[in-house]
């Protein structure tokens, strides 16, 4: 038999293996339905986007991305929002599937927004307007969680997945400003923040006007 060399083992571990069996189970089902659930609005989105262009020579979607949470970034967000550290706060969270569109204008993310909702089967949970009234980062996005039906074998099941829709601009802030949150783990400096709000500001000055002209011409 296999020596086991004490070095390796762990001090103690919280979970026995039958609970570590249980997690698992538990994720590997929710990531097939998210999964599903992302195939459901993604192709919804798309079939959108198609339709607009043959009747108004015009996409209004530049592209998408999607996401499933990772098993860390759950435990992370339940432990950030104060929930119990129980299988069950993995239910309560919403963003588990994410959608992100990057749309051209500005009037393209609610004429996304309105084309999607009219849909029968998509029913509005909560609809945050990061445009209208942008974060205090300077943030800017339309964010919508939406339930859509996934259907399985033997059971419907009511799915829910965050969508993000904003400009490429809105885009590009986002993702650098994220970055430099990421890159320095301290807080930021406010002289940064000020300055990345002021460049959320004129990016949305950019917005608007790329707006005007697209109306114009
Ligand atoms: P989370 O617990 O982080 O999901 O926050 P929340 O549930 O209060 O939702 P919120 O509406 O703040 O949106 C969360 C998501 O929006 C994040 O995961 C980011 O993708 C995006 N987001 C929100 N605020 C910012 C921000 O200041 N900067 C950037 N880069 N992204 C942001
Ligand atoms: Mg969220």
């Amino acid at each position: 038999m296999y020596e086991i060399n004490e070095s390796m083992v762990p001090p103690e571990l919280a979970v026995t293996l039958d609970d570590a069996k249980e997690v698992a189970g538990v994720f590997k089902d929710l990531k097939m339905r998210y999964s599903a659930a992302i195939k459901e609005v993604s192709t919804k989105l798309e079939v959108l986007d198609i339709e607009y262009r043959l009747k108004h020579d015009y996409n209004p979607i530049h592209h998408m991305q999607s996401r499933l949470k990772t098993m860390d970034s759950i435990i992370e967000k339940i432990g950030r929002k104060g929930w119990p550290m129980e299988v069950s706060s993995i239910y309560k969270i919403t963003d588990f599937a994410g959608v992100r569109v990057i749309c051209n204008y500005i009037d393209d993310i609610y004429a996304v927004e309105s084309s999607l909702l009219r849909q029968d089967d998509i029913k509005l949970i909560r609809r945050t307007d990061y445009i209208k009234e942008p974060k205090e980062s300077g943030y800017r996005s339309l964010h919508l969680v939406v339930e859509v039906p996934i259907f399985l074998s033997d059971r419907t099941y009511h799915m829910p997945v965050e969508i993000q829709i904003r400009t490429i601009a809105m885009d590009t802030w986002a993702s650098l400003e994220h970055e430099l949150k990421y890159k320095n783990k301290e807080n930021m400096p406010g002289y940064v923040a000020e300055e990345l709000k002021r460049c959320a500001r004129s990016m949305a000055e950019l917005d608007a006007t790329m707006q005007r002209i697209h109306k114009m011409y």
